[in-house]
């Protein structure tokens, strides 16, 4: 029997649970025709909030109603790389002459014709005319961009593509990223009109569906937990998904078939552990000097800390510090639990940055 809890970015949880709302909206976008606003949509938090896995969730689902995705990281080559992905989903989803596939979904017989593909050789002729072909057989496509940043001119170029043909095409676009790369998309000029995509803001999923995440993957297992310890797992993740992963993991593995609270506490002792490497040390690489200032200020108080103390053991003025403190909460590292005071958002950055002091 092994361990139901995956604590690894990208992949698809066992249980996978607390975002129905953002795929429902998504699907419904795509069932219900071009212009639908939802058919360009934004998916932004932290690290480890689950950006990735809603992208894969998406990718199981369209196959459903007879979509295939195309599935891309941000990279120098990515309209390359859209459309390999792109080739290499029709070939494993649209055979010639299989009326049901491996996925399950029927889309009839069909072939592409990949000799009047290929002989294009802009991108965006190769792009047109299989979007064409699959729009004869009502295939839809969905692309996705995974770690998106702003300022690339392949993303311009994909987006004016995009944007060119949205209403002749079954298309469709979602993207996922931290939210100040998000930011750096939604006010480029040149691509101004993703600034009208659905924006997605990850937060931490709530403690009854903390619980039952963790109830529920512990059932697929043969170890049973006390609810006591669920509480407890579901406390120190702080609904945090990539912890909720991390604690489940370790505490599974600590313990042989019942777990109660003491089996508990050892698991999440280990958990402990990889908790800076795995995930703060990660999400500090995505923040700037001076945000750092900031959080390493914090840090070093009690919180929730008065702005105005915090401010005191900083080099900011008070429009700086408000300029910075915006954006943390933005990017999910702070927020204010009430107003003139703020805190971390994510369980154990406090005592990871203390480490350091
Ligand atoms: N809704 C969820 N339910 C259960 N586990 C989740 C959920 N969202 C994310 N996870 C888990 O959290 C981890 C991080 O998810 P990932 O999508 O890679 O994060 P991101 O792309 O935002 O950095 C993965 O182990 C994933 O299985
Ligand atoms: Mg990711």
């Amino acid at each position: 029997m092994s361990n139901p809890f995956h604590p690894s970015y990208g992949v698809l949880p066992r249980i996978f649970l607390g975002r129905e709302g953002i795929i429902r909206d998504f699907i419904y976008g795509l069932e219900n025709g071009p212009g639908d606003p939802n058919r360009s949509t934004a998916i932004t938090g932290a690290r480890g909030t689950g950006k990735t896995v809603i992208l894969k969730e998406i990718e199981n689902e369209v196959l459903k109603i007879g979509w295939i995705s195309v599935y891309s990281l941000m990279k120098v080559d990515l309209l390359e790389d859209i459309f390999d992905e792109m080739k290499r989903k029709c070939k494993e989803h649209i055979q010639p002459d299989a009326k049901r596939r491996i996925t399950g979904i029927s889309i009839g017989q069909f072939a592409v014709n990949w000799e009047n593909i290929d002989s294009g050789n802009r991108w965006e002729t190769k792009m047109y005319n299989l979007l064409m072909q699959l729009t004869e057989k009502d295939i839809g496509v969905v692309f996705e961009i995974d770690e998106i940043t702003g300022n690339s001119e392949s993303l311009r170029r994909f987006a004016s593509f995009f944007q060119k043909h949205i209403s002749n095409f079954k298309i469709a676009f979602i993207m996922a990223g931290i939210p100040h790369q998000i930011d750096s998309v939604f006010t480029d000029k040149v691509i101004s009109f993703l600034r009208r995509s659905r924006l997605k803001q990850l937060g931490l999923l709530s403690m009854s569906e903390s619980k039952s995440l963790i109830r529920k993957t512990f059932a697929l297992s043969h170890k049973n937990i006390t609810e006591e310890a669920i509480g407890l797992l579901a406390a120190k993740s702080g609904g945090f998904p990539y912890l909720i992963q991390l604690l489940g993991y370790e505490v599974w593995e600590s313990s042989d078939s019942a777990i109660d609270i003491s089996e508990a506490k050892v698991g999440i002792k280990r958990a402990e552990i990889y908790i800076g490497s795995s995930l703060i040390e990660l999400i500090l690489q995505d923040l700037s000097l001076m945000d750092k200032e900031l959080i390493y200020a914090l840090a070093k108080m009690n919180t929730p800390a008065g702005v105005s103390d915090l401010m005191a053991k900083t080099r900011f003025d008070r429009n700086k510090l408000n300029q910075y403190r915006r954006r943390l909460v933005r990017e999910g590292i702070i927020h204010s639990p009430e107003r003139g005071y703020v805190d971390f958002v994510i369980p154990y950055m406090k005592e990871y940055l203390q480490r350091d002091l």
